[in-house]
């Protein structure tokens, strides 16, 4: 049965709130950026907070990676995921930024596991050249895991467009929806 447009609305809220408190379709988005050199960039990110009101994720990354530089210099990004048991493709686009708030990054970083907290102290950058792939092993400080060490940035996106293919519908429903100043305005889009 065809879904209305509040209704797709709402099954997107919902599916981003499941997907940052269990692993689901679209707790591994696609994020991309664009580059210093107006070149596009993706990569996997995973989500780990959202907010309906205003619509914002949140994701970390460690502060030296070139995504962080990407998109201090242009805040535009894109973020992709694919529901493959519904058939549904979603796409956000909107702002980057990077979030100081304390609490909010202890809170977070008490969340990670510890092998991926022991990354975020890597002496090496994201992307050194290594002689090997253990060498990035090599050298990580045994500092406190308590506090989120200088390099765990946080990164809120704040959605301002929202676009959502659903292919198991025939015909297919590809709508958009378009953040403003009353809310979110729906329409339907050719596929
Ligand atoms: C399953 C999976 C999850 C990932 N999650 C994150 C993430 O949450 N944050 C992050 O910075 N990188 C994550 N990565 C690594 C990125 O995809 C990317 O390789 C890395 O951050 C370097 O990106 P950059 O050079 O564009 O900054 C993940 C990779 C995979 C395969």
């Amino acid at each position: 049965m065809a879904l209305s447009l509040d209704a797709h609305l709402q099954a997107i809220w919902q599916k981003l709130t499941h997907a940052v408190s269990t692993r689901s379709p679209f707790t591994l988005m696609q994020l991309a950026s664009v580059t210093g050199n107006a070149q596009p960039k993706l990569r996997t990110i995973v989500l780990r907070d959202f907010s309906p009101a205003p619509a914002s994720l949140l994701f970390t990354t460690d502060a030296r990676s070139a995504k962080v530089q990407e998109m201090r210099a242009n805040p535009h990004v894109s973020l992709l995921g694919w529901d493959a048991e519904n058939s549904l493709q979603l796409r956000l686009e909107g702002e980057a930024c990077r979030v100081d708030e304390r609490e909010l990054r202890h809170a977070i970083w008490q969340t990670l596991r510890p092998s991926a907290q022991q990354l975020f102290h890597s002496p090496y950058s994201p992307g050194t050249i290594l002689d090997a792939p253990e060498a990035a092993c090599a050298g990580h400080a045994s500092a406190s895991l308590t506090d989120p060490p200088e390099n765990f940035a946080l990164i809120r996106i704040i959605v301002k467009r929202i676009e959502l293919l659903d292919v198991s519908a025939d015909p297919h429903q590809r709508c958009e929806f378009l953040l403003q100043a009353h809310g979110w305005a729906g329409r339907w889009l050719a596929h």
